[in-house]
This record gives structure tokens, C-alpha cells and sequence, in this order.
């Protein structure tokens, strides 16, 4: 099975109008022979969302939301429900990034529950997963990701309403990756235990790279075997950071 690389900016709660602009240019720089390569996708703020779906129109980069509520409407105030999500022109949604399960307590159960409400809106849910510091000095990372894998994922997973980020927390923001051999062996392990549970199917399910994704190592790490792509914070912001990543798949 061949994936297409997706290459995802997660703007986190960076962005104002002013912001939009620059989400212009991000467009504007996903010329022909990007679109020929990867695909892109930019998850503004929710304040964003409808407006970038808009200025995207035509670019054919995606927008995606930061998190949805399991539930599809009700007294969850500040929240926003996967629909709502999918209203703005969003066509997919992260879920259960690791600052969501710190700063809100989301366990990996309520992170499943989120999966199955962006595929009732017709969203694709972009799963975020990887282990802690503490839990990669210990040497527990394989465990932790298997765990986080299978509980956080609803049974039927398809390559085209879901795609797996790896985060490990400690390469996220901090300059910090992994070697190029650990990311392989996460990956590959990902890719085997899904195939496990969710048959051949799961051969499409695209699994991205996130923490310190920067150009200077985007080459590195896009290049690894079973890497899909990248999940971009701090480099997404700007289109002369986010573009170059992108542009390692030329
Ligand atoms: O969702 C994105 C990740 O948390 C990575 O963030 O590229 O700023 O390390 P970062």
C-alpha cells in the first residue's frame, strides 16, 4: 500500500487575524509539485477555523480542529462538538494531543470516545499518542505506545478516517528528538500492532512524527521508513518554516 506523506501544522493556541496573512502565504507556497507529493494541513485555533477553511479554498491544504467534544451537543460550556467542528469547512481533528490529556485530564477512553464522534461528523481523526521522559528513560516506551494505541482507538480504524501521530512528550518544544532508529522502532511497532488489530486495512492508516520537527531535521526524519509524515508545532507558524518540511518530499 502506498501513503501519500502528510505533512500537519498543529498552531496550538498561537493566532490572531493577523495570523491570517501568514496562513495565506502557507498557501500560496503549496505550489504544484508539493501538491504532486504531500498533503497539508494546518489545525488554527477553533477562533480561526472558518475563516482559514475559506482563505484554503482552492489551495487544497486541509483544516483541521485542535480537540472535540465525545458528545454531540449539550450543556459543555466552551466546548465544541465534533460537528461544529466539521461546520467550520474543517475535515479533520486532532484528539488527545498530550497537552489536552495533561491540561484537561483526558484519559485514552475519553480520547476514543472523541475518535468516534469526529467519524460521526465525517471528520478524520488525528490521534496523538507517544510517552513521557520519565517513561522513555525507564525504557518503557514501546509498552507505553502499544497501551496508548489500543486504548485510544475504537474498533474500525481505516486509513481514510484516521491517521496516528507519535509524539513523545519530551521532544515536544523542547529541541529534543529521538535517534532516527528509535523513531523507526516506535513506528514500526505501531504500524505492526494495528495491522494486528485491525487487519490489512490498517496498512493505509498513516502514522505521523511529531516533537522538534524543524527543516534542518525534517530530511531525517520524513525519510524514515513507516514515517508518514510529520505533526509540526512551534515550525508550522510560519510559512517559511512550515513550507521547507514540507518541501523534504521533493
Ligand atoms: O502537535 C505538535 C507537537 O506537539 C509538536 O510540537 O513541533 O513545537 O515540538 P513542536
Amino acid at each position: 500500500i502506498k501513503r501519500r506523506p502528510l505533512v500537519a501544522g498543529n498552531w496550538k493556541m498561537n493566532g490572531v487575524k493577523a495570523s491570517i496573512a501568514e496562513f495565506g502565504r502557507i498557501c500560496e507556497g503549496y505550489d504544484h509539485a508539493l501538491r504532486a507529493k504531500v498533503d497539508l494541513l494546518v489545525a488554527p485555533p477553533a477562533t480561526l477555523l472558518s475563516t482559514l477553511a475559506v482563505v484554503a479554498l482552492g489551495s487544497r491544504i486541509a483544516i483541521a480542529g485542535q480537540d472535540c467534544h465525545p458528545k454531540p451537543n449539550g450543556a459543555h460550556t466552551g466546548d465544541l462538538s465534533a460537528e461544529m467542528v466539521a461546520d467550520t469547512g474543517a475535515s479533520a481533528v486532532i484528539v488527545g494531543h498530550s497537552e489536552r490529556r495533561a491540561d484537561h485530564g483526558e484519559t485514552d477512553a475519553r480520547v476514543s470516545a472523541k475518535v468516534e464522534a469526529a467519524w460521526s461528523a465525517g471528520l478524520t481523526a488525528i490521534v496523538c499518542i507517544g510517552e513521557s521522559r520519565d517513561e522513555h528513560i525507564a525504557g518503557r516506551t514501546l509498552q507505553v505506545v502499544r497501551h496508548q494505541l489500543t486504548a485510544s482507538l475504537p474498533e474500525g480504524v481505516t486509513g481514510a478516517d484516521t491517521v496516528i501521530a507519535y509524539e513523545p512528550i519530551w521532544a515536544i518544544g523542547t529541541g529534543l528528538t529521538p535517534t532516527t532508529h528509535d523513531i523507526a522502532e516506535v513506528h514500526k511497532a505501531m504500524r505492526h500492532a494495528l495491522v494486528a488489530r485491525f487487519g490489512a486495512q490498517a496498512q493505509a492508516v498513516r502514522l505521523l512524527y511529531g516533537g522538534s520537527v524543524k527543516p534542518e531535521n525534517a530530511g531525517e526524519i520524513l525519510g524514515i521508513a513507516d514515517v508518514d509524515g510529520a505533526l509540526v508545532g512551534g515550525a508550522s507558524l510560519k510559512a517559511d518554516t512550515f513550507l521547507p518540511i514540507a518541501r523534504a518530499y521533493l
